[in-house]
């Protein structure tokens, strides 16, 4: 049966340990020059409904490496674009493509394309889930730390689709994720509710200071996401007090390490000083998309990791 990747809850604790040893070993084979064509001859269509610079190019360039091939493709250059049904689509598209990467507005055209495809779908961002950044995420901060049992990342700023991913991470992680955001903006209780059930730690408060404290790990995302663009204004208002700055990292751990998924807004959710700062890791992770998707379409649509060392 295909396995789809549409939320982290799609896969279990033992898999993510794997995907994640998978992209080391992928992210080592690369920096040595050694080929890992375990691709070849897989394609891989990308379906962008919205703009994207780190999904599209590394979901390319990964598929490149692992000797296969992307085709993206803009549903205004399609018939979706003139109305052709997602779920007429996907089925056709399944028929040429061994796996399709979809980042739509909506969550709920993401699960009606896979529910018709009869190949891999990717999520590769929704209004709900950013499953791609978070396995890249987990990626880096395994890198940092090993073991990630027991942290404690503070999440700062807007309950987005990123900050959902992050909740649900917790029940694979063992991490504690608590989340500072003002009332308005605060993540879907249905995920924290989910997360809580399969035994996540979750906090949500409003206050940022109280998230921070003794946090290992602080991240944020900018302020107005993409399809909230007609809400800019209320939610600088809202945000004002959430900044990821040298003051609010001063009191968390010590060697706190800062996070964002990017594109960054600097002097929004996060300041320039932090941003550039020795604690921020936010290039390494940036750079991980590559590698953690490679793992996660080799285990989708290839024979998996054995046959390189
Ligand atoms: N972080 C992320 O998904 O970036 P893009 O929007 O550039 O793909
Ligand atoms: N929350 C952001 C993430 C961008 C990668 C958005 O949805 O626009």
């Amino acid at each position: 049966m295909k396995k789809d990747f549409l939320s982290l809850l799609d896969i279990d604790e033992h898999e993510l340990e794997s995907i994640v040893a998978d992209a080391v070993r992928l992210k080592r084979l690369k920096s040595a020059g050694t080929a890992h064509e375990l691709l070849r001859g897989k394609s891989l269509g990308m379906i962008f409904e919205k703009a994207s610079t780190r999904t599209r190019v590394s979901f390319e360039v990964g598929i490149s490496d692992l000797g296969g091939h992307a085709l993206f493709l803009n549903p205004q250059d399609m018939q979706l674009g003139r109305g052709e049904e997602i779920r007429d689509t996907a089925r056709v598209l399944a028929r040429y493509v061994d796996a399709v990467m979809i980042r739509a507005y909506s969550h709920a055209t993401i699960e009606e394309f896979a529910r018709y495809a009869n190949v891999p779908v990717v999520n590769g961002l929704s209004d709900r889930l950013h499953p791609c950044q978070v396995l890249a995420d987990i990626m880096t901060l395994s890198e940092r730390f090993g073991d990630l049992h027991g942290l404690k990342l503070a999440w700062v700023g807007d309950g987005n689709n990123v900050c959902n991913s992050w909740i649900l991470s917790s029940a694979l992680t063992g991490m504690e994720v608590a989340v500072a955001s003002p009332p308005r903006y605060q993540p879907e209780d249905e995920i924290v509710d989910r997360a809580r059930a399969m035994g996540g730690k979750v906090t949500i408060v409003a206050d940022p200071k109280e998230a921070v404290r003794d946090a290992d790990v602080l991240y944020t995302d900018i302020w107005v996401s993409m399809g909230d663009e007609q809400e800019r204004a209320e939610r600088l208002q809202a945000l004002k007090g959430y900044t990821i700055d040298s003051r609010l990292l001063a009191q968390a751990s010590p060697d706190a390490l800062v996070m964002h998924c990017l594109p960054a807004h600097r002097g929004e959710e996060i300041t320039d000083e932090v941003m550039e700062g020795p604690q921020s890791i936010v290039w390494d992770q940036a750079e991980n998309r590559l590698h953690a998707q490679k793992a996660l379409l080799v285990r989708l649509i290839g024979g998996g990791m054995t046959s390189v060392e």
